[in-house]
């Protein structure tokens, strides 16, 4: 096994080890995908200030997220399908993260159940929720992760449609995948994950199959999502999802600062400023370019979050740095995932933390309350200047 110092490092061993299909689900973003690479290289436009001869020791990188203690402020994203990059994926993640102390969100798109994880962790994890048309459903989601004990819902604002991602189209992705001579014949080549897979039952969406009604192809994702997604979401039936649930509620998805405020009003406690990692609207702002307005308009008021673009703990740096309170990794945690299983997870939260650590050593702060602006150099025109 070589050894592995950084995110990348897992995520080759992820390419080899995983199905196409699932590979190019994770890394893929909506047609040119001029979002999804801007989301991490706008990372790069910002640079640290190293400073020096500040005590170090005794540093920390302890915090909280919505008023739960974290060990670093690096939530596990809601990630769809994840028990298809490894037999049981989501359990496997939402265990590497209760033992790192860091939250773990479940996706609606899961292939383990809401009481599957529940039954397999003992720390409550988060729910993420999408906005379908039915009711129903949606009261039971929420009754249901009510039941699971979950600590907090985050509903997805930003995917009333799905985004069109090429690749998938041309795979004809699915959950189980489809067995088709070019499936088939790349499938067989992942022996590990093969044999994962044919041990376990786990194989469909978890959370629609036998929940859902009238959806005419629960095993695809676009299928789905056209037919089941409020397209006529606003405000008003967003109010209605904060009335079904009476924990703390996450609003995933706000790129925008007139949308920061309106998420503000239906009474929030946390926003994630997301643009779906760059797989729902490509042309969007990176999340990391749209944070500052946001903090302006609402960052004194509700607490904020951001991901899409995390890849490191100087990344997780810089955001907290802008103001966010919390990050998400999504795909930095999936490679790991597909590369090793629970343990891969557990390296990827080992890698983040160990940067994040170490860099704020070196910028000269022991502390993440302690972390600002100051400590970075951000170039003038950073947010952009439109005309
Ligand atoms: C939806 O969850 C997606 O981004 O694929």
């Amino acid at each position: 096994m070589p050894v592995i110092t950084n995110i990348n490092d897992l995520k080759k061993i992820y390419e080899r080890r995983v199905p196409r299909m699932f590979y190019d689900y994770a890394e893929s973003g909506s047609w040119t995908e001029q979002t999804f690479r801007e989301n991490t290289t706008d990372f790069e436009q910002i640079y640290l200030r190293q400073r020096v001869a500040f005590d170090m020791t005794g540093r920390s990188t302890q915090s909280q997220m919505i008023g739960q203690d974290v060990s670093m402020p690096v939530a596990l994203a809601p990630v769809g399908l994840t028990g298809m990059q490894h037999a049981d994926g989501e359990i496997k993640a939402a265990r590497a993260a209760e033992a790192f102390g860091v939250p773990y969100t479940l996706s609606t798109m899961s292939i383990c159940s809401i009481e599957d994880v529940a039954e397999h962790t003992n720390t409550p994890f988060w729910m993420q929720v999408y906005t379908l048309k039915d009711d129903d459903f949606m009261q039971r989601l929420f009754d249901r992760a009510k039941d699971a004990k979950c600590s907090a819902a985050v509903i997805t604002v930003d995917l009333q449609l799905l985004g069109q991602r090429h690749k998938d189209l041309k795979n004809g992705l699915s959950a189980p995948p489809k067995l088709t001579v070019k499936s088939v014949s790349n499938m067989m080549t992942k022996v590990q994950w093969g044999l994962g897979m044919l041990g376990t039952k786990r194989r469909f969406f978890g959370n629609i199959v036998g929940h859902a009604k009238g959806v005419e192809d629960p095993s695809s994702l676009s299928t789905w999502t056209a037919e089941a997604f409020d397209q006529s979401l606003d405000w008003a039936r967003i109010k209605k999802f904060r009335d079904m649930w009476d924990g703390p509620l996450i609003i995933k998805g706000i790129l925008d600062a007139d949308d920061a405020r309106d998420a503000l009003n239906v009474g929030a406690d946390a926003i994630i400023v997301s643009n779906h990692g760059g797989r729902q609207l490509d042309g969007a702002l990176s999340a990391i370019r749209a944070l500052p307005s946001i903090m302006d308009a609402v960052g004194d008021k509700i607490e904020v979050h951001l991901d899409s673009g995390i890849r490191s703990g100087q990344d997780v740096l810089k955001a907290l740095s802008l103001g966010a309170k919390g990050t998400y990794i999504g795909r930095a945690y999936v490679y790991g995932l597909g590369a090793m299983g629970q343990a891969g997870v557990t390296k990827a939260l080992e890698v983040i933390h160990k940067e994040l650590d170490t860099s704020m050593g070196l910028c000269g702060v022991r502390n993440i309350a302690d972390l600002s602006r100051d400590n970075l150099l951000v170039p003038a025109d950073f947010e952009g200047r439109w005309a």
